[in-house]
């Protein structure tokens, strides 16, 4: 006998409708006005939404970024990722040592999310291009990874031949190309710049990696996999710049992909500013406010298909601290998994930039269809997996770090009031969030073997 969720208020990307879902073994097994089923248990849904399960694409969990070792590792940010109502996340694996081939980095995170409480996955890294490397490609999506990433900045950056070689690759291999996209030698040259003149307060990350940088990348990229016929998507897109070069792209029928993140969306530059605006760095940095509605427009017109956390938490506390008088030194990222959902609720649908069906494409169905895992993940349907979250629209909330489960000692996203938030968590047909409690068991969360990419 299953779970029934009754008089549900179900909301998919495509659909509204009141209905009643049974749940057998996991999945989806009966969707329907007044189900007459025995069931294990019956939950009331009345006045609540149903919908699929978020899934993140973008979180870094146990990362090593070489000065400080993330804050949350897969069992604590996968628990706070439930909390949040997101029941997939698909992690960035971190580089490995060099000259390590990707099936060495994919066994290494395949050990390290064995504690996950939700389903995962990760997207392959490229760290150099080789015969080996490229030979390897194809196995790696055999083994349900069809998605790399490789980085225009940071140490194991990517030349333009190199990018082109992977994208030829890919293109031929059914993989998709995501790529960190930041032009470093102007990042190198204004940092020079400014540590030369002594400004290296925060607010000097942001300056020394403008929205002109991220631009560029990205212009540069769309060109690059446009010879290459490879399907391209662009992680935390933060500006318009680069926005606007992705809007041509697709407007002439390029296979170009764009994420963005709740932090590009409500937070602004003035951040860096304050006394601890170490807390914010992250790259590419906040932007100007001008920059938000922008990416709202974005949103709203398609350009953006997905919106994902980049989550990669480092206590203010000692790690994010070690930037105070050096910009240079502060690990870069922000924590977010848990409040993804209910700031892209409340921003999004109760401040009516975006409709309900628009929201699920966003944080669920158009991630799944993208990475390969529709309709797994990301619908309600009969046979998917039943990975769903409880919305409560009337609920308000003041986010505060202390009551999120981050294993982190701040959020970014202190003080934001919050209309409409997720108040249950079902992963596999099981809830494992319930009246703010987690009551599912640590390492129950499954890898997900991801399909190759399909347009
Ligand atoms: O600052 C960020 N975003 N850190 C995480 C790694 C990345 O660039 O995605
Ligand atoms: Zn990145
Ligand atoms: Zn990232």
């Amino acid at each position: 006998m299953g779970l029934l969720l009754k008089n549900a208020n179900i909301v998919t990307d495509k659909d509204k409708f009141l209905a009643d879902v049974y749940i057998e073994n996991g999945v989806i097994s009966k969707i329907g006005e007044n189900l007459n089923v025995k069931a294990e248990r019956t939950i009331d849904l009345t006045g609540k939404y149903l919908m699929p399960g978020g899934i993140d694409v973008h979180t870094h969990f146990d990362i090593d970024v070489g000065i400080a070792r993330s804050a949350d590792n897969f069992y604590t940010g996968s628990l706070a990722a439930a909390y949040g109502g997101t029941t997939t996340i698909v992690d960035h694996m971190g580089f490995g040592p060099k000259g390590c081939n990707l099936h060495h980095q994919l066994d290494y995170y395949h050990n390290l999310a064995k504690d996950s409480v939700i389903d995962y996955s990760f997207h392959g890294v490229i760290q150099h291009i080789d015969q080996n490397i490229l030979g390897e490609i194809d196995q790696m999506i055999e083994d349900g990874i069809p998605s790399f990433k490789g980085y225009m900045t940071y140490g194991y950056k990517l030349s333009d031949i190199e990018m082109l070689k992977l994208s030829e690759k890919l293109s031929k291999s059914g993989g998709l190309l995501t790529v960190h996209p930041e032009n470093n030698d102007i990042i190198d040259f204004f940092r020079e710049k400014f540590a030369a003149e002594n400004k290296l307060s925060p607010i000097y990350h942001a300056k020394s990696r403008s929205d002109k940088c991220e631009g560029e990348a990205v212009n540069r990229m769309i060109d690059i996999t446009n010879m290459t016929n490879c399907p391209l998507y662009i992680v935390h897109l933060s500006c318009n710049d680069a926005l606007e070069h992705i809007k041509k792209a697709i407007d002439k029928g390029q296979k170009v992909y764009a994420e963005t993140c709740p932090q590009y969306l409500v937070l602004d530059e003035d951040l860096y500013n304050r006394k601890d605006g170490v807390k914010y760095i992250c790259s590419p940095p906040i932007r100007e406010k001008s920059h938000q509605d922008k990416l709202w427009e974005g949103i709203q017109n398609g350009y953006i298909q997905t919106i994902a956390t980049d989550h990669c938490s480092f206590n203010y506390e000692l790690k994010k601290e070690m930037g105070e008088k050096d910009f240079r030194n502060c690990p870069n990222g922000l924590p977010g998994v848990e409040t993804r959902m209910s700031i892209i609720f409340s921003e999004g649908v109760s401040k009516g930039r975006i409709n309900l069906n628009k929201f699920v494409e966003l944080v669920s169905t158009n991630p799944a269809k993208i990475f390969g895992m529709y309709p797994k993940k990301g619908a309600i349907q009969i046979g998917s997996d039943a990975d769903l979250v409880v919305i409560d629209p009337k609920l308000k909330k003041i986010i505060t770090a202390k009551e999120l489960h981050e294993n982190v000692d701040y959020t970014p996203f202190e003080g934001i009031e919050i209309v409409g938030c997720p108040v249950m968590t079902i992963s596999q047909g099981e809830v494992i969030v319930e009246n703010n409690k987690f009551v599912g068991e640590k390492g129950r969360g499954k890898f997900i073997k991801r399909n190759p990419f399909k347009s």
